[in-house]
């Protein structure tokens, strides 16, 4: 058995993050009761309210004392009152790039009883998991302007893909596939035939690596064809492996597919260090305090969580209590149609772990 004593970095963040991160603890807490784990939660102040107030965004001895956690739960990053990019890239993307958080998992699995816009499809044919790369890419900040605000302005904004970065990411979604053991098929998602370079380098680690992983089926995919494939054929995927930005986009499909923002959640993983965990769906100002907001997603970060800590057994009754929720209780998914609030949504995932 793994030391069971946990040190949790909580960052419940802005807008609906801190009622969402509530419920997510009070799931955990029944599992530390009924499994007998100790978590020490070290709650850390950041977000858009501490921004305004006197200019923080991230410290660096915060970045320090994050680091030290065994795992990182975060609610969500975004303000109405601050122009976008800033928080998100000094708060959000600086933890993944500070913590080397390079890998983003995130699984798109309908749970039973969920309604998804695919109308002939069901949990049988919903059920993958995203690896998409998280420390490099477009999301490096490479580029510049030239010229800004002049009728010559020019734009550049660039892609970096390391070797090793490529690697590392890659070389995590084989043994993930073959860990999962489903349908053993991993499927890279780029861009071959325009982006010559990136794609190109993409494409030749995947391959090399296949020889190491020959029980695993590769395949490949455009990424333009693969959003297409994601709605028509989603039963086709087991394990899609892309670089960030194809993997921001991708998933959001992913989400809608699995029931929407409600539920969708994922890590941010560095498999030699540690990792946060986060539902997926921002801080959704509009819903702020009104107690609609479905912590479904919380929780399932929380499940992922408990898997990362390899903490199988909890893990498994969260789900088993999330599916029991969502297919005998809950109306909707969706905030504000749920047939209850908030934190009774989290109650009854607790209830239900304790049973
Ligand atoms: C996500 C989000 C972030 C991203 C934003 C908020 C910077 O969309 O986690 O998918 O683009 O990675
Ligand atoms: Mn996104």
């Amino acid at each position: 058995m793994t030391n069971r004593d946990y040190r949790i970095g909580v960052i419940p963040g802005d807008g609906t993050g801190p009622e969402v991160v509530v419920e997510g603890l009070k799931v955990l807490k029944t599992v530390t009761k009924i499994f007998g784990i100790d978590f020490q939660f070290k709650t850390f102040d950041i977000g858009g309210e501490t921004y305004k107030k006197d200019g923080t965004l991230l410290a660096d001895e915060v970045v320090e004392q994050l680091q030290s956690m065994d795992a990182i739960f975060l609610g969500a990053i975004g303000h109405p009152d601050v122009k976008p990019g800033i928080l998100e890239r000094e708060i959000l993307l600086k933890l993944r790039f500070a913590l080397d958080l390079y890998i983003n998992l995130r699984p798109v699995v309908l749970l039973p009883g969920v309604a998804t816009p695919l109308r002939e499809k069901g949990p049988e044919d919903i059920d993958f998991v995203v690896v998409r790369e998280n420390s490099e890419g477009m999301y490096a900040g490479g580029g510049g302007f030239f010229k800004k605000g002049t009728p010559d302005e020019v734009a550049l904004q660039e892609s970096v893909n390391t070797r090793k970065g490529v690697e590392r990411c890659v070389r995590y979604a084989y043994e993930y596939c073959r860990k999962r053991n489903r349908k053993k098929r991993l499927t890279l998602c780029a861009k071959t035939n325009v982006l010559v370079y990136e794609s190109d380098l993409w494409y030749r680690v995947f391959e090399e690596l296949h020889e190491a992983y020959p029980d695993v089926t590769i395949n490949y995919q455009h990424v333009d064809a693969l959003c297409m494939w994601m709605i028509k054929n989603p039963e086709e995927f087991d394990v899609i492996v892309t670089n960030n930005l194809f993997g921001d986009i991708i998933t959001d499909i992913g989400a809608i597919i699995q029931g929407g923002m409600g539920i969708a959640a994922g890590g941010n993983i560095n498999p030699e260090g540690n990792a946060m965990f986060e539902p997926i769906g921002g801080s959704a100002p509009k819903y702020t305090g009104l107690g609609k907001i479905n912590p479904l997603a919380a929780i399932a970060a929380v499940q992922m969580m408990l898997e990362y800590l390899e903490e199988d057994e909890p893990a498994q009754a969260v789900l088993a209590a999330m599916k029991k929720v969502v297919k005998e209780d809950m109306k909707s998914l969706s905030a504000g149609r749920m047939g209850y609030s908030t934190s009774e949504v989290g109650d009854l995932v607790a209830e239900a772990v304790s049973k």
